[in-house]
Formats: C-alpha cells, structure tokens, sequence
C-alpha cells in the first residue's frame, strides 16, 4: 500500500518521543480513525530549536510526523505555522488517498504546540 519512501521512513523515523524541557505541547485525535498525536517542542527566540513526536497511529501517521517534526526544526514559527500536510506528503512522495487524513495529525498537532506556547499554556519546568 505505501510506497518505498514511506516504509524508508516508518521503519526508521526520527524526532520519535518527548522533548526534554519542552515548551509548547499539542494533542489532537484525528476525526477519522480516532488515532492520537502529540507533538512537544522546544522554542527559542522564535525559533524551534527541537521537535518530536508520540502517536498512536498507523504507519502513515508515523512516517508524515518523523517527516514534519525534521521540516519545521530550525524554522520560524511562523514558518512552521506554514507547513501543510500537502508538503509533508510532496516529501514523502506521495500517500494512499485513504492515508491522507493520517498526515493532517502533524500539521494539526504543531499548530495546536506553537499555539500552546503563544498562550503560555505550557508549564515551567519546575511546575511539570
Ligand atoms: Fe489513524 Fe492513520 S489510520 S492515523
């Protein structure tokens, strides 16, 4: 079902569990398939200097966020607010159709993560 990239990727993702020290954090399930993703990172200056993953989703889910979280570190926030789960499956190489919902956890997950730390939702370390 999925294409040589997306196996390259699912069997040996990156930026897979929680950010030390993280400050922002977003949950989402997705609507589809009732999956769930979460996405903690750790920005500085506007910049995200670390991002990773935790899902309980399938391999699509697990290969787009590995592919994600490595496209928005290093980048702005608004840079990262961009990024859309049609470029993560551009870089992937493409997706079954039925496997498109799964790449919208990521997209979904880092707004809600950026959006955490704007609020300043997200606890201090002492507090976690
Ligand atoms: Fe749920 Fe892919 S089927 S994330």
């Amino acid at each position: 079902m999925y294409n040589e990239k997306v196996m390259e990727v699912f069997k040996n993702p990156q930026h897979m569990g929680e950010v030390e020290n993280y400050n922002a954090i977003g949950t989402v399930g997705n609507e589809v398939c009732g999956d769930i993703m979460q996405i903690t990172m750790r920005i500085e200056d506007n910049v995200i200097k670390d991002a990773k993953f935790k899902t309980f989703g399938c391999a699509a889910a697990v290969a787009s966020s590995s592919t994600a979280t490595g496209m928005i570190i290093g980048k702005t926030i608004e840079e990262a607010l961009k990024l859309t789960n049609k470029q993560v499956i551009e870089e992937l190489e493409g997706l079954p159709p039925q496997k498109i919902h799964c790449s919208v956890l990521a997209e979904d997950a880092i707004r809600l993560a950026i959006d955490s730390y704007l609020k300043g939702e997200v606890p201090s370390k002492e507090e976690k």
